[in-house]
């Protein structure tokens, strides 16, 4: 068996090819098929990996949690503030603890240099279950998600509106601009993706025949998209001050049902979650008190509509990160 990817790190996209990239797709979904064949696929029996959590999280813990027990393995889970690490263990010797007892660890926290810091002191395959500043297991996912929806990627339009500078924006930039597929930034000036990540997408975008395009204008952001993508206004670790100043800034940018109306006929909507559409969750109803608005990144129509696809993309979180996992902790020959 080919293992092009064993023993190495998943911090980032920048860090693998558009190749590396699609087999991890397609191996998403060879494990994805299994699943529901409810064929064994347990093929790291006997290893152990564990899941550092610095911020909350539902889908990523629990795709890497159900994704390594179906690899047949052990899973140790530390949650925000459970662990050592960084009050009075530096991240350098957390990383060589832990890599002398497990096979693998997931990190999700602040800074992107921490897990790289974490992955160059540790012998074992580290994976970024996000930072501030890229979500690659996501974007695998949406990915593989659009490719069910929408078949062949090379050529789609992708645009993704509002907080055009977080995790999932620069992460999603980055596998367009490898995979052929057309990125649009649509947003504030004062939320776009940093220039130096920009310029390198654009370089990247020329080699595989894409475009990157950033445009404050939503019209010109929605039309002709086969996928729009957006995510909640303020992310984990931000302060909650920053709400008036981003709603005020982000409220022309919200998906709505004239806005969808402006893409291709059969375009999705993707985002990944979770999500404010409507006033069912504390922050939500919060907001509608303080703010008078009732929904947020996304109108609840759309959100609930037939274009959006936002629970397969939930789904395929588990099938993509046990991918990775299997891809990463493969034996090299
Ligand atoms: N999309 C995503 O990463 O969700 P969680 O924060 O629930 O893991
Ligand atoms: N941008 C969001 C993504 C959550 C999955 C955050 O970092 O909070």
């Amino acid at each position: 068996m080919t293992a092009p990817l064993a023993g190495r790190d998943f911090l980032k996209l920048l860090d693998f090819s558009a190749d590396e990239i699609i087999y991890l797709m397609d191996l998403s979904a060879e494990l994805k098929a299994k699943k529901k064949a409810g064929e064994p696929h347990r093929y790291h029996e006997g290893k152990n990996i564990v899941l550092l959590f610095e911020k909350t999280s539902t889908r990523t813990r629990c795709a890497f949690e159900m994704g390594g027990m179906d690899l047949g393995m052990g899973v140790t889970y530390l949650d925000p503030g459970a662990s050592q690490m960084g009050k009075k263990e530096s991240i350098e010797d957390t990383a060589r603890v832990l890599s002398r007892m497990y096979d693998g660890i997931e990190y999700r926290g602040f800074e992107q240099e921490k897990v790289e810091t974490l992955a160059e002191y540790s012998d074992v395959p580290v994976w970024n279950g996000l930072t501030t500043e890229a979500h690659p297991t996501q974007i695998i996912a949406d990915m593989l998600t659009i490719r069910e929806h929408l078949g062949e990627l090379k050529g789609l339009n992708v645009s993704f509106f509002g907080d055009a500078q977080n995790n999932v924006a620069n992460s999603l930039m980055v596998a367009c601009a490898k995979l052929g597929v057309n990125f649009t930034a649509c947003g504030p000036k004062q939320q776009m993706p940093d220039s130096v990540l920009v310029e390198t997408c654009q370089h990247i975008a020329e080699l595989s025949g894409a475009t990157i395009n950033l445009t404050e204008d939503p019209e010109e952001g929605a039309r002709g998209a086969n996928v729009i993508y957006t995510d909640i206004w303020v992310s984990m670790g931000e302060p909650d001050s920053i709400w008036e100043e981003r709603i005020g800034l982000l409220e022309p940018y919200r998906v709505t049902e004239e806005l969808m109306a402006l893409a291709e006929p059969d375009a999705i909507f993707m985002h990944c979650l979770p999500s404010f559409h409507d006033t069912k969750t504390t922050v939500g109803a919060e907001i509608a008190e303080k703010f008078g608005i009732q929904e947020m990144e996304v109108a609840n129509s759309v959100f609930e509509g037939p274009q959006s696809v936002v629970f397969d993309e939930a789904e395929n979180r588990m099938h993509t990160i046990k991918a990775v996992m299997h891809a990463t902790l493969m034996d090299k020959e």
